[in-house]
């Protein structure tokens, strides 16, 4: 059976089958290990190695594998290894011992990089647009509720106030460049290991291009040890996922506070709720605590590989076997967690008014009523003490700064060392204009700058996020 095993004696330790073995995982290669193969034998055909009948011989047998694959009724052997060996003894079955003239030029260690990126690159583009489909999530929630006014914080203390679409629209943004990340990855893997051989090149006059071109690569590796050597594309991808499920993992965290009464902001659907098998009261929202979770699972299955590969020497390892699974279920968890977060955004309640109350609160609008003065032609510095000495006198009397007297202002300015600020002090019209600044729309209204939350600005960004993503 063992398709290697002309130079060994007797069979192989079971435990040492069962330990070797990776049919399990890499069956998912199977596919892209098809594809790989008629490409293959056409460049087998057109090197003369093959006569066309034996082409079209092992083509048919290889399409036949392939239906075979695709409607899941090809038994899988675990007495052979990996998905390679499977196939090619299936081959065999259905075509004979021409099938033995497959391997001609080729080795797993090629075969193996050539299958894994051809999986990375469909895996890529479905990722892509999953990414897409939970960027339209976020902007359909800004679209719907995105006026409402929240506070923005930092050291999770009050800072400005913030509109929710200029919030969300922030994880478009991180999306995007999460999009861009898989892009680049894609770019890098998407050239042919085919033709490199075990390590040192195929003992054949293969023309590599032509092969990489059918399969719709980009090029070809240039270098035959680095091409069987090299998961430099799968550490990549681990990156690219795993940065993406932190900033899943960061809206994950924010849903779980907003959705706490204590904020009240949003509710979470019931259908993306779990209870409590004892707290009949409870409802949580253990979607987004499991993506925040998984998030350290991808995390962990990127710092794994680079474990797995710092260690080791040139050539194919069989370390390398170990690429796969944190590979495939980081992808897949990654994909599942766009999911399960896009229909949780979708279907948030949002509670404008508990927002407003609580962007209110810690007099986030005092930088409005500093710059308010700083338009005056006061200093920002000078205008930062007045302000401040102005919140200190509202939270010891317990009003708003929007409700502050038109003495406790001129006060304020009065010990200032602003000679602007004292000679501005007088003007009647100067407390209404820093109470006006003190309200929550005018303070929006003033960080008016690209990129600014000025309910224009994010508009502008909306419209601009609509036209992108075609809603
Ligand atoms: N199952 C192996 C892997 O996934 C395929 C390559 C095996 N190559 C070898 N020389 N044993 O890495």
């Amino acid at each position: 059976m063992r398709l290697w095993g002309g130079r060994f004696e007797g069979t192989t330790d079971e435990r040492v089958a069962e330990f070797t073995r990776s049919i399990d995982v890499d069956r998912v290669l199977a596919l892209d290990d098809i594809a790989g193969s008629i490409a293959h034998v056409h460049g087998l055909g057109r090197a003369g190695l093959l006569a066309p009948d034996e082409v079209e011989t092992l083509l048919r047998g290889l399409e036949g594998l392939r239906s075979e694959v695709e409607e899941g009724s090809l038994a899988w052997d675990p007495a052979l290894e990996d998905v390679h060996m499977n196939l090619e003894v299936a081959l065999r079955d259905r075509v004979g011992p021409i099938a033995g003239r497959l391997h001609t030029g080729r080795s797993r260690n090629d075969q193996v990089a050539t299958d894994l990126r051809l999986w990375l690159r469909r895996t890529i583009d479905g990722l892509d647009e999953a990414v897409l489909e939970m960027e339209r999530a976020l902007v359909r929630l800004a679209q719907r509720d995105g006026d409402a006014i929240m506070p923005g914080s930092t050291h999770i203390q009050p800072a400005q106030p913030i509109l929710l679409a200029h919030h969300l629209l922030a994880y478009v943004e991180m999306l995007e460049r999460d999009r861009g990340r898989l892009a680049d990855c894609r770019r890098r893997a998407n050239v042919s290991p085919l033709g490199s051989g075990a390590l040192a090149g195929a003992g054949y006059p293969l023309d590599r291009e032509e092969t990489a071109a059918e399969l719709g690569f980009d090029g070809v590796t240039a270098n035959s040890l680095d091409a069987v050597s090299d998961r430099d594309f799968v550490a990549e991808a681990l990156a690219a996922f795993a940065l993406a499920m932190v900033h899943l993992s960061r809206l994950a965290e924010e849903i779980t506070w907003w959705s706490n009464p204590r904020f009240g902001f949003v509710r979470v659907a019931d259908s993306f709720s779990t209870g409590s098998s004892m707290m009949p009261n409870k409802k949580n929202p253990d979607p987004a605590e499991l993506v925040r979770g998984r998030a350290a699972r991808v995390i962990g299955s990127l710092t794994g590989l680079l474990a797995l590969l710092k260690g080791l020497p040139l050539g194919y390892q069989r370390d390398l076997q170990e690429d796969k699974p944190p590979l495939f279920e980081a992808a897949a968890t990654l994909e599942a967690s766009l999911a399960v977060m896009a229909g949780m955004v979708e279907t948030l309640t949002v509670d404008g008014e508990r927002m407003r109350a609580a962007a209110g609160e810690g007099y986030t609008t005092a930088t409005a009523v500093a710059d308010a003065l700083v338009r005056r032609g006061v200093a920002f510095r000078a205008a930062h003490h007045v302000v401040g000495t102005l919140v200190a006198e509202a939270e010891r009397t317990g009003v708003g700064l929007d409700a502050l007297d038109d003495t406790t202002i001129a006060a304020a300015l009065a010990v200032s060392d602003d000679s602007v600020a004292l000679t501005i002090l007088g003007d009647s019209t100067l407390p209404g204009e820093l109470r006006a600044a003190a309200g929550l729309e005018g303070a929006l209204a003033g960080c008016d700058v690209l990129g600014g939350t000025a309910p224009r600005r994010v508009a502008a960004a909306l419209a601009a996020a609509r036209a992108r993503l075609g809603l």
